[in-house]
């Protein structure tokens, strides 16, 4: 596959919408082709499939149903979205992907991790992000910013140990996962885990095209995504 796999994680309020969007931004300003998109959702049956898994009013949903719910809004989105995009080269950024689900429904609603990678792999056939920025902050943290901004869904409704499941399950992926899934603290300020970010998708940019020359804070802004 020609083009790059971004993917974001992280609990409620890492500011990792944010970032995928100033990311976004960094590399369509640099040259790069681009795309930004997000899970659940990406496609009009994955929205439809987002409203369905967000909506408050739905809090009687069985964690078997929003396991596989997940993963038909994500089969729709590779198919659709992500695998044309990488075909012709493009940097894909999505908010959110298959992590998610080991995160949340695995370690969060206790479903067997065994059993998601087995619809992991019927639905990705074997497609993984290239890398993986996992904004990590404190769950009370996190979920403190969200409401201050009115931002309740389904999930976020849930309570704090459901919450503190998910953070440490993202924390044991990452430790599995350590050259893929890159953590990051995402207490510091808006710029400087901005900074951290376009550090690391350079130096896998210039992985991917063969060139070992390691940017560094001083030359990263002017190195030019577009030339591969
Ligand atoms: P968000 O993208 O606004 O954070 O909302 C998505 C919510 O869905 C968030 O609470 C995380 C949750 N989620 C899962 O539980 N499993 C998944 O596979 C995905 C993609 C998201």
């Amino acid at each position: 596959m020609k083009g790059i796999l971004i993917s974001f994680e992280g609990i409620e309020g890492t500011g990792k919408t944010i970032q995928s969007r100033l990311l976004y931004e960094y590399l369509a300003k640099e040259g790069c082709k681009v795309i930004l998109t997000e899970e659940p959702g990406g496609t009009r049956i994955g929205l439809k499939i987002r409203d369905l898994l967000l909506s408050a009013e739905n809090r009687g949903m069985t964690p078997v149903s929003e396991l596989l719910l997940y993963n038909a809004s994500r089969a729709q989105h590779i198919k659709e979205v992500i695998l044309p995009a990488l075909k012709i080269g493009s940097v894909v950024i999505t908010d959110r992907f298959i992590d998610s689900t080991v995160a949340y429904q695995g370690y969060g609603r206790g479903i067997d991790l065994k059993l998601i990678d087995f619809i992991e792999r019927i639905v990705t056939e074997g497609l993984k992000p290239d890398i993986t920025l996992l904004l990590d902050l404190d769950v009370e943290i996190g979920l403190k910013r969200n409401r201050g901004i009115n931002k309740t869904d389904r999930l976020e409704l849930e309570d704090l140990e459901f919450h503190k499941r998910v953070r440490d399950g993202y924390l044991e992926i990452a430790a599995k996962e350590p050259e893929r899934i890159k953590l990051i603290d995402a207490s510091e300020s808006i710029e400087e885990v901005y900074n951290k970010i376009v550090s690391i998708v350079t130096d896998v940019v210039i992985n991917k095209m063969g060139n070992n020359q390691s940017p560094n804070s001083n030359n990263q802004k002017s190195y030019k995504f577009g030339d591969w």
